[in-house]
């Protein structure tokens, strides 16, 4: 079946004012579904409607929410009106690096909200509809930080290792209902991540530079990877990084990656 049938004929796609989610409203708007682009700031999603309207000759709908707020689903769906969503890529998040206990309680609230609770929602509503039409798919962002325990990141570790579990146990569960769910699992990106999770990769050794991203090659996997894969993990060097977690004793991996993670946070 193609793209458009599958999945659209609109695809609804969080945290689409920057990074990944801007890059997957790109490349779907590229294979000619129409795109509903949420996130609070409003101005960034008009813009990027606007190009890519001109771009591909799809149409757009901006709907500035914040996914951490109550009654987000409503404003949403009052958005959408009558537009069919047949894609969800429930892509917004964020995270916080540095020590748990030291971290302000209702932040690690917010963040489990957006992460976990917004995706679920959303995952649940746009889901049951895909199960009646009995075709549709939903990307879930995971990480590889959710597939190896991450200190130092510990809450939002957790947050993708649920999304993960989400995304590949739907995966199974709604396969018989001709929908395809996919958790993603990025390494490092570029994005405007690192800025919110304090982290300046500029003045790390170029090794570990070079483990980092594009966005549109990380949509381009996830994209190749949704109807076929459970899992995706971008790029092959994350792929082996994994594999070899796997093989390790359980211990070594999160004791190695506290390691890394105080290196590469700035000092205070
Ligand atoms: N970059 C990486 O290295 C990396 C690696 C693995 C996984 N990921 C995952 O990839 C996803 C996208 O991250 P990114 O790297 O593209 O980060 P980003 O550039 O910081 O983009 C985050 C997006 O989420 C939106 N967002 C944040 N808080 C929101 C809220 N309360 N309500 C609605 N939207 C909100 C932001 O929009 P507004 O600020 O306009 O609301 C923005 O569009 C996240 O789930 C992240 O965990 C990233």
């Amino acid at each position: 079946m193609a793209f458009v049938d599958k999945y659209g004929p609109w695809a609804l796609i969080t945290g689409a004012s920057a990074g990944i989610g801007a890059e997957f409203a790109r490349q779907i708007a590229a294979k000619g579904l129409n795109v509903a682009l949420v996130a609070r700031r409003r101005e960034r999603l008009e813009a990027l409607g606007e190009e890519l309207e001109s771009e591909y000759g799809v149409r757009s709908l901006a709907i500035g929410a914040d996914l951490c707020s109550d009654d987000f689903l409503s404003t949403i769906t009052e958005a959408l009106g009558t537009r069919h969503v047949g894609l969800l890529v429930n892509n917004a998040g964020s995270g916080m690096t540095g020590e748990f206990l030291d971290h302000d309680l209702d932040d690690e609230l917010q963040m489990l909200a957006l992460n976990c609770r917004a995706p679920l929602v959303l995952a649940h509503h746009f889901g049951r509809r895909m199960r009646d039409d009995r075709r549709g798919g939903i990307i879930m962002l995971a990480s590889v930080a959710g597939i190896v325990p991450t200190p130092m990141f510990a809450n939002y570790s957790a947050t993708k290792a649920w999304n993960r579990f989400l995304g590949e146990g739907l995966h199974e569960e709604l396969a018989r209902d001709g929908v395809d769910v996919v958790s993603l699992c990025p390494g490092l990106t570029q994005s405007e991540f690192f800025e919110h999770v304090n982290v300046d990769p500029s003045n790390w050794p170029a090794p570990m530079r070079a483990t980092i991203m594009s966005a549109e090659d990380v949509v381009k996997a996830a994209l190749k990877g949704l109807g076929k894969h459970s899992q995706v993990v971008p790029g092959l060097s994350y792929r082996m990084l994994m594999r070899l977690s796997r093989l390790s004793p359980g211990s070594l991996t999160p004791w190695m990656i506290d390691r890394v993670m105080r290196f590469a946070l700035p000092k205070s």
